[in-house]
């Protein structure tokens, strides 16, 4: 594997895989790697050679109050998995690079980005969508992956693509979990204690919602009463916000229909974690996918 750290070689070594006709795939991510990264590097293998992650912490994304000078940094431990995995490049910008002085334009994907995480988040699909925009140039991938604990990011991304006709295919995988249930995040590594056994609390309110959803309940008031109720039950936890929504508009829904997410927000401790279900329509009935 090799390791590249600036734009210049990055364009260099895609633009020579392109012109050997071979398909390039790229794992944007902010290091910390765990299996959920990994699973989204297999997919790629599947399909794509070479196969390029990115690893860069993007302080754009971060809010002034967030963690971004605490956010987990492990590039050499990230770099020996990644080898191990049969990775082709490590691409792993500084922020001089990415962000030289004078540094001023940005990519705003509108309504998409305002909802859920932008409303608690104010600009981080903004520092999301510029980034990942700038690395799609970069490294010129015909597909890029990206995990779907994150659906709202996916959907804004996919969104970007299409507006700013991005030649890249856009391709979301299953949320990779913990044996207890709590989906992998490279946040997690602030959890511990009583506050990581909390954290299972969004899966299990996720987990009674697909029941629900199996028995045959499709009323989103009820859903929703029943998966609060879960993560209220558990003292660490605070609700930010916890939604049904249309899987592509990501607008509010009544009743499920078609694609929905469920999608849930919470601060366990000082950690603020995600995770979602889609619901999707099955003839007359629906499932859940946790
Ligand atoms: O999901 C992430 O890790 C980040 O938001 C991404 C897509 C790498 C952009 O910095």
């Amino acid at each position: 594997m090799e390791t590249i750290h600036t734009i210049s070689g990055m364009k260099q070594v895609s633009r020579e895989a392109r012109a050997k006709g071979r398909v390039v795939g790229l794992i944007p991510t902010m290091g910390a790697l765990h299996e959920g990264h990994f699973s989204l590097v297999r997919e790629a293998q599947r399909r794509c050679s070479p196969v390029v992650v990115s690893i860069f912490v993007n302080p754009a994304q971060f809010g002034p109050s967030e963690d971004f000078q605490k956010y987990p940094r492990s590039l050499e431990s990230d770099r020996a998995a990644l080898e191990a995995l049969g990775v082709d490049y490590l691409f792993a910008p500084a922020p001089e690079e990415m962000y030289p002085a004078g540094f001023c334009t940005s990519v705003v994907v509108e309504g998409l980005s305002d909802r859920l995480e932008g409303r608690s988040r104010q600009g981080h699909f903004r520092g999301v969508a510029t980034v990942v925009a700038k690395l799609f140039e970069m490294v010129g991938p015909s597909f890029a992956y990206f995990g779907r604990k994150d659906a709202q990011q996916a959907r804004i991304i996919r969104q970007m693509t299409r507006d700013l006709d991005i030649e890249t295919q856009i391709v979301t995988c299953p949320i990779v979990r913990e044996s207890d249930g709590l989906a992998l995040s490279s946040r997690n590594l602030y959890l511990a204690g009583d506050d990581r056994r909390a954290a299972t609390a969004l899966y299990r309110s996720l987990e009674s919602l697909e029941r629900q959803v199996a028995a045959g309940e499709s009323d989103v008031a009820r859903l929703l009463a029943a998966a609060r109720g879960v993560l209220s039950a558990e003292p660490r936890v605070k609700i930010d916000y916890a939604e049904i929504v249309d899987a592509d508009t990501l607008e509010p829904v009544m009743s499920l229909r078609g694609s929905c997410l469920v999608l849930l927000a919470a601060t366990v401790g000082s950690t603020r974690l995600i995770d979602n279900a889609l619901v999707e329509q099955e003839g007359d009935s629906f499932r859940a996918t946790v």
